[in-house]
C-alpha cells in the first residue's frame, strides 16, 4: 500500500442476497462506518442488478460508493436481458466490474468485450474495474505474466486514467479457493501490472492507478496482501457478504 493511492475495499457480492439480505449488509456496513464521511479506504459494494436500486437508498449518506458487476457495451437496444452502463450510472453507481473471470469463463467475454465494455463504463463517466487472473494451469505452465500482459493490454481502453479506471488481479485459482499466491507472487504480478501500465498511461499516470488484489482476500491475509506495495486494495467475494468479515479487511487498511 502507497501513502498517495487511496486504497479501495470493493466487494463483489456476485449472484447473492435477496432484498432482505442486501439491505441488511448494506445497513450493517453503514452503521460500522459510524458516520465517517472520509475514512482512509474507499469502500465499495458491487451488489447484484436487483439490488442496485435498494441499497443505494440504504446507503444515503454513508461513504460507501455503489458499484454493479458487468454492463453491456452499447447505451441501449435491442439486447434483451441486459444492462448498460447509463442505466447503472442513472441508479447512483460509480464504479462497474468489467471482465470477472466468472464472466469470461461463463459467457466467453474475450479481451476486446472487456474493453469494450469498459469503454461504455467510462463513458457514462463511471469508473471501471477491470479484471485479470490467471487460470491455474497458466500458472503452473510458468505463464502467468504473459497471461496478465496480454489481458491488461486487451482489455484495457484508451481513455483509461488513474481517476476513472482500477485494475483487480484476481487469479482465477485463488478464487472462492481458500488459496492465495505467496505475498511476493502477488507483489511480482502487481509489480508487473504496474510497468505495463507505465508503457500505456505514462509513469505518473501509472503511479496514481490502483490495484486491488482479488481471490479468497479475508481477515486473516488481509493485513499482508494489502502491506504490498503495488497492492492498493481488495475485489471481496465471499468475505464481502458478512459486514464482519468485509469491515475487518477494511480495518485492515489501517495497520
Ligand atoms: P473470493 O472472490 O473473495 O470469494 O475469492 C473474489 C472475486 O471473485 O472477486
Amino acid at each position: 500500500m502507497s501513502q498517495t493511492r487511496r486504497p479501495m475495499i470493493a466487494g463483489n457480492w456476485k449472484m447473492n442476497g435477496l432484498k432482505a439480505d442486501g439491505t441488511a449488509l448494506a445497513s450493517d456496513l453503514a452503521k460500522l462506518l459510524n458516520g465517517e464521511t472520509d475514512p482512509v479506504f474507499e469502500m465499495v459494494v458491487c451488489p447484484p442488478f436487483t439490488l442496485i436500486a435498494g441499497i443505494a437508498e440504504a446507503i444515503t449518506g454513508s461513504a460507501i460508493g455503489l458499484g454493479a458487476q458487468d454492463c453491456h457495451a452499447a447505451d441501449k437496444g435491442a439486447h434483451t436481458g441486459d444492462i448498460s452502463a447509463p442505466m447503472l450510472a442513472d441508479l447512483g453507481c460509480k464504479y462497474v466490474l468489467a471482465g470477472h473471470s466468472e464472466r469470461r469463463t461463463n459467457h466467453g467475454e474475450s479481451d476486446a468485450d472487456v474493453k469494450a465494455k469498459a469503454e461504455a463504463i467510462l463513458a457514462s463517466d463511471l469508473s471501471a474495474i477491470i479484471c485479470i487472473g490467471e487460470t491455474e494451469a497458466e500458472r503452473d505452465g510458468g505463464k502467468t505474466m504473459d497471461v496478465v500482459k496480454t489481458q491488461l493490454s486487451g482489455s484495457l481502453p484508451k481513455s483509461a486514467t488513474a481517476a476513472n479506471s482500477v485494475i483487480a488481479y484476481e487469479p482465477v485459482w485463488a478464487i472462492g479457493t481458500g488459496r492465495t499466491p505467496s505475498d511476493d507472487e502477488v507483489q511480482e504480478v502487481h509489480a508487473l501490472i504496474r510497468a505495463e501500465l507505465a508503457k500505456a498511461l505514462g509513469e505518473d499516470e501509472a503511479a496514481g492507478v490502483r490495484l486491488l488484489y482479488g481471490g479468497s482476500m479475508n481477515p486473516g491475509n488481509a493485513s499482508n496482501l494489502l502491506a504490498l506495495a503495488d497492492v492498493d486494495g481488495g475485489l471481496i467475494g465471499g468475505a464481502s457478504l458478512k459486514s464482519e468479515d468485509f469491515w475487518a479487511i477494511a480495518q485492515s487498511c489501517d495497520t
